[in-house]
């Protein structure tokens, strides 16, 4: 990724945060998704009275493409205040259309630091239905850190 596109997203998720609805939590959230065509797409968080009905600005991000008829996201950047990760909900989400998707995390405080990471870093061995298909689209299989153990 050319560092302009990817400035051009950082910068993206921090002007989008501000349109955040988030009177309950206060935590605002921009979150900017790149497509393959080229194209970007916003989204930020959606809270309510009933707080359980909260949508993520990633997962805003995520159906605003999708409805534009645009599934091959090629990086996010996602802006808070302090620099948060994305939730293991909107972990799962992006897993589905790409596992490997590399994302910029940006605090809006300090929005020359940008921490880079991988999906597949923060969600390995995402849920899939059909495991062979999952082999074939994630670039490496899940390989578990830790393993069960059971009491003998
Ligand atoms: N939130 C997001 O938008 N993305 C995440 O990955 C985690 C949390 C929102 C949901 C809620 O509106 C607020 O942040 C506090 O949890």
């Amino acid at each position: 990724m050319k560092r302009d596109v990817r400035d051009e997203l950082i910068r993206q998720a921090i002007e989008i945060r501000q349109r955040a609805y988030a009177p309950y939590s206060k935590f605002l959230v921009g979150a900017a998704v790149r497509t393959a065509s080229g194209k970007t797409f916003l989204g930020c968080n959606v809270e309510n009275a009933s707080y359980g009905l909260a949508v993520c600005a990633e997962r805003s991000a995520v159906f605003a493409a999708i409805t534009a008829g645009e599934k091959q996201f090629e990086c996010m950047a996602i802006a808070t205040q302090g620099g948060a990760m994305p939730c293991g909900a909107c972990r799962q989400v992006l897993s589905e259309f790409n596992p490997d998707l590399p994302i910029y995390i940006v605090d809006v405080e300090n929005p020359d630091k940008i921490v880079e990471g991988n999906l597949w870093d923060l969600l390995p061995g995402a849920f899939k239905l059909d495991e062979k298909k999952s082999k074939s689209q994630g670039p490496k299989s899940p390989s578990p850190k830790s393993k069960v153990k059971t009491k003998d």
